[in-house]
């Protein structure tokens, strides 16, 4: 075994890299040459951006940090979207400065006092690309920017009284929120390695499962898997046993673990240098209808991930999604009608009635999924379809998720029995299968040339990842 230095082994080599780069199966990558090029590609961006909107360039803030009402606790820090597409470090108080055609400009806010660690100085794979500066106060920092008059701001912290031309101007978001659609070869990566230590989480969440376990270590086994603390996750994890599976927000971790588990739901992601992965899995506590519905809706996921190319209006996808989940209801029994019925009188809306995905990368649900062009018009959602992020036709460089579901919902349910399409479900089995509460099955996939690329499922392949146990008790609803 080489011997490790205090600071960790290799830590200059660890710098060379994003964190969570490591690790076996992680292929070698030149991080220094992806991040230029992101840069310059961000760079063209920008400076079209720019030049619609006639500015000479950008000053980006990374945000401030927020403490609770009437109190000094600080609210866990996480950087803004549009800083963290350059900087994959965590700068709060920070800003950037970027003209068309110069090396940006990175004001780093390193303020000193006895209560906080200041952030450390700027290094790493990325640092090669900016003119970089330190300023100890917020004042000196706005200093370091210079002149800012024919500039845009971007950013929370951004204020007119600092004097720039705009603040948060919107047409000049959308133009940008428009471009980030389309990856970078480096923002690829980050996804692919975010998507990896996802699948490592998932993986140990469901060996702990086999154990019985509450949701609340079953989050536990997710978050030290991945070496995440609970504020760096790009979302709040949705980790739902029995019917918790069928509130699709379920934002709560119950200590208890239940008498009997029927199903396990797990949607939780992890973060690479700012970009996010998003990832579902739902599995069941025993074989039996709800296990096989889960069989046929990861069998559908695929083929809808396969549909998923250049060219494909993400509408149309949903729409596909809609018509399969409308086959796999009738397959199963859960509805006693046809599936052209199913899908033509929109039973499937009850069982579905989320979007099948969105655009990640920086954020979870990225912006610009309506946005048509660079300055609009925005493509609105179909009216029976309210919850669509995701109306643009895939081009090469998307990264969508793919996340097709089936629940059950007691509400919505109750709506459909007591309307006029009450006879084509099988009620009694809609009992047997509410406390199972739904199945969701979310993969991160790039578009390509090709065809796609399924980011996650290849990163469980490399996890080792074993799917649920085909041979478990027949215990399950
Ligand atoms: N994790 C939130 C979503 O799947 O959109
Ligand atoms: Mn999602
Ligand atoms: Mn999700």
């Amino acid at each position: 075994m080489p011997e490790q230095r205090a600071d960790g082994p290799d830590r200059a080599d660890r710098l060379d890299r994003p964190h969570h780069a490591d690790g076996p199966g992680r292929p070698e990558r030149d991080w220094a040459r992806l991040h230029a090029g992101h840069v310059e590609d961000w760079g063209g961006r920008f400076a079209e951006a720019c030049g619609a909107r006639g500015v000479e360039g950008c000053v980006i803030f990374s945000g401030a940090v927020q403490y609770r009402f009437r109190d000094d606790i600080e609210v866990p820090y996480v950087a803004e979207p549009y800083f963290k597409a350059w900087v994959p470090e965590t700068y709060p108080g920070s800003a950037l400065k970027v003209v068309p055609g110069d090396r940006p400009r990175l004001v780093c806010l390193r303020t000193q006092d006895f209560w906080h660690l200041p952030v450390s100085e700027p290094e790493g794979f990325w640092t090669g690309q900016f003119e970089i500066r330190c300023a100890a106060t917020p004042a000196e920092a706005l200093r370091e920017l210079g002149d800012v008059s024919g500039f845009a701001a971007i950013g929370e912290s951004a204020q007119p009284s600092m004097g720039f031309r705009s603040v948060n101007d919107p047409a000049l978001l959308a133009h940008l929120d428009f471009y980030r659609a389309v990856k970078t070869p480096y923002e690829v990566a980050c996804i692919e390695e975010a998507n990896r230590v996802a699948a490592a989480g998932h993986t140990a969440a469901q060996c702990v499962l086999r154990g019985g376990a509450s949701e609340f270590e079953l989050n536990q086994a997710y978050c030290d898997a991945t070496g995440q603390r609970e504020s760096a996750l790009p979302y709040t994890n949705i980790v739902a046993l029995n019917e918790h599976a069928g509130i699709l927000h379920y934002q709560h971790l119950d200590r208890r673990t239940p008498a009997r588990i029927h199903s396990f739901l797990m949607d939780a992601g992890a973060d690479c240098n700012g970009y996010a992965s998003d990832v579902s899995r739902t599995c069941a506590g025993g074989s039996g209808p709800f296990q096989e519905l889960i069989g046929s809706m990861d069998a559908m996921q695929r083929r809808l991930c396969d549909e998923t190319r250049d060219g494909t209006s993400f509408v149309s996808l949903h729409e596909s999604a809609h018509r399969l989940v409308a086959q796999v209801l009738a397959e199963h029994g859960i509805v006693r009608c046809s599936r052209e019925e199913a899908y033509g009188r929109g039973i499937t809306r009850t069982f579905l009635p989320h979007g099948l995905g969105h655009l990640l990368g920086l954020q979870v649900h990225d912006p610009g999924g309506h946005l048509h062009e660079p300055g609009g018009p925005s493509g609105a959602p179909p009216a029976e379809h309210p919850f669509l992020r995701l109306t643009r036709t895939l081009r090469p460089g998307f990264v969508v998720t793919v996340e097709p579901g089936i629940y059950f919902i007691p509400e919505l349910l109750d709506e459909l029995r007591n309307g006029s399409l009450s006879r084509t479900v099988d009620w009694d089995l809609v009992e047997r299968l509410l406390p199972c509460g739904g199945i969701r099955v979310e993969d991160n996939v790039l578009v390509t040339e090709e065809g796609s690329r399924n980011l996650t499922r290849a990163a469980f392949s490399t996890d080792g990842y074993a799917p649920p146990d085909e041979s478990a008790s027949p215990d399950g609803p």
